[in-house]
């Protein structure tokens, strides 16, 4: 039976292409909702681009609610004002009639969580401010919570600044609520989709498939390819938010370990910086399993697989 999951976005130009992974195996994974946050672009663009990418798909009925417009305590940076284009333009789309939806993300996330009969998947793309606000509105959500798989952190060098990723410095606070919420949490860090590149080979790959999904995300990892490439010296864009959904898909793709990690607030330096405890020289006990290993190729041969599929 297909695991039932939540995706929470901020598209984003590799968060479309983990959408479009995600929903290219509708036998293994049953996309639930879309919760959209402020994160890449401000939250009234990353609703939109999230029924964009949908529609594209042909999930029109897979509902989308926007969320949380700023971080917790912060105010908003979004990688847009960081690193210009995004890349979101690439895509080639029919206009479409924007219809706003009435019910916030939050307490979509919670009654869908209490509501359900089975414990549900969460996998979070963009700042955790969504999943904190609703463990906070409603502690009891964590029972029905099986999974939450992360894209945030680094073990090593940040991207946003030199120490921290951009999804947890954009709200640290959030990701304090979520890491220290005792839920079964996996975290996939940069140090694993910095292996996750966009080379032209496999660009090439893409292009060859040619279909409306295919060349929607050539258009996507072009311009965010760029900015990867001038700024890392990498032959491509790291697809970061794909390595959550191939993790969903393909776990034997990856190897983990458990750990202890926990977010930096204070020190304005290092702020949303991830410590993580790999040799356990803490006292304190594990509460994520860290991703420490992708196989690049298997990941990039399910991706090809994924967009053939549309
Ligand atoms: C994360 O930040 C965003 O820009 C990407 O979509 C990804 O979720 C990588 O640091
Ligand atoms: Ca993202």
């Amino acid at each position: 039976m297909a695991r039932p999951v939540i995706i929470d976005c901020d598209p984003g130009a590799d968060d479309a292409i983990a959408l479009f992974l995600a929903f290219a195996f509708p036998d293994q994974l049953n996309v639930l909702g879309i919760t959209t946050v402020a994160g890449n672009v401000p939250l009234a663009l990353t609703q939109t681009n999230a029924r964009k990418i949908c529609e594209l798909t042909g999930q029109q009925t897979v509902p989308v609610f926007a969320g949380c417009s700023r971080s917790l305590l912060r105010p908003l940076i979004t990688a847009e004002e960081v690193h210009g284009k995004t890349g979101l333009d690439g895509i080639d789309l029919p206009s479409l009639i924007m219809l706003l939806q009435t019910e916030h993300a939050v307490p979509f996330l919670i009654q869908r969580l209490l509501s359900s009969s089975e414990p549900i998947t969460l996998a979070t793309l963009g700042p955790l401010t969504n999943l904190a606000v609703a463990l906070i509105q409603q502690p009891t959500i964590a029972r029905q919570i099986q999974e939450v798989v992360v894209m945030g952190g680094a073990v090593t060098q940040g991207n946003i600044t030199p120490s921290a990723e951009f999804n947890l410095y954009v709200d640290p606070h959030a990701a304090h609520v979520v890491l220290s919420a005792g839920l079964p949490l996996t975290l996939v860090t940069l140090d694993v989709t910095h292996q996750a590149i966009a080379t032209p080979e496999r660009m090439q790959a893409i292009a060859a498939i040619n279909n409306i999904v295919s060349r929607a995300a050539i258009g996507l990892l072009k311009h965010y390819g760029e900015y990867d490439m001038k700024r890392y010296g990498t032959a491509g864009a790291f697809l970061h938010d794909p390595c959550v959904i191939a993790y969903l898909l393909r776990p034997e793709l990856f190897t983990t370990q458990s750990t202890y990690v926990e977010v930096e607030l204070t020190s304005e330096l290092t702020l949303g910086r991830t410590v993580v405890d790999l040799w356990q020289s803490t006292p304190h006990p594990s509460n994520a399993k860290l991703v420490v290993t992708i196989d690049a190729e298997g990941f990039f041969q399910l991706l090809v697989q994924a967009l053939s599929a549309y």
